[in-house]
């Protein structure tokens, strides 16, 4: 395990605005239910009381929330999310399936953002103490087919420039170069079933130890 509770297995998954993410993320979890696991389903921004607040300002508040306070914001929630929620079910021996991590930072604030890859991910390793996931799953898409995708109202990040977008996804094809055993990329302008396939091909032997005769382990 690259988590460094030992226990647990933690999954995390990227991606730019409207890759498809919400829709994996589900058929995960329905997969996992019936193999008899009950995993913890998390997202940041949010995923704790404290965490929502904090996600409504960043995405909802003033439009000139300044890049340092907006990269300190994502800390400060992913910092209270890991010590309160996600550590915790990580040493009971939980599954966790999380929407957004520190890539997420790395490629927003770091790069699109232009704060600084390294200065970002060392902010977010303090904020963490150094938890990494144990499997990353980027649905790399174009920005331009993901936001022909999209029907609702944008938030403050989608209403950026599609350069902004653009910028998102070199920076995280560059963090999955770098790491790729903990990265997979999944190529995702395919149908939802396509890459949920590929998505159960890549999981299967990391959650084997998880299930015993159908039934997860407690
Ligand atoms: P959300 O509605 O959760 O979008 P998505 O479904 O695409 O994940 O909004 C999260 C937004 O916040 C999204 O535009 C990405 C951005 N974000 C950052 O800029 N930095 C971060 O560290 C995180 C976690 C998210």
């Amino acid at each position: 395990m690259r988590n460094d509770t030992g226990r647990g297995l933690f999954i995390t998954l990227e991606g730019g605005d409207s890759c498809g993410k919400t829709t994996q993320i589900e058929l995960i979890r329905q997969w996992l239910t019936e193999l008899g696991i009950t995993p913890v389903m998390t997202r940041e921004p949010g995923g704790t009381a404290l965490g929502n607040e904090i996600r409504a300002l960043i995405l909802h508040g003033p439009e000139d929330v300044d890049p340092r306070c907006e990269a300190l914001l994502y800390a400060a929630d992913r910092a209270y999310h890991m010590a309160t929620k996600v550590r915790p079910a990580l040493t009971q021996g939980r599954v966790v399936v999380q929407d957004r991590y520190l890539d997420s930072s790395v490629a927003y604030q770091g790069t699109a953002r232009a704060l600084g890859v390294e200065e970002i991910r060392e902010l977010n390793m303090w904020a963490t103490n150094n938890l990494l996931p144990d499997v990353t799953l980027l649905l790399d898409i174009d920005p331009v087919k993901a936001q022909a995708r999209r029907t609702r109202e944008l938030d403050r990040l989608e209403r950026e420039p599609i350069e902004f977008h653009q910028r998102i996804r070199q920076q995280y094809l560059a963090l999955a170069q770098a790491e790729p055993e903990r990265f997979h990329v999944l190529d995702a302008a395919r149908s939802p079933s396509e890459i949920q396939a590929d998505i159960r091909r890549i999981l299967t032997p990391l959650i084997q130890s998880f299930v015993i005769d159908g039934q997860a382990q407690s």
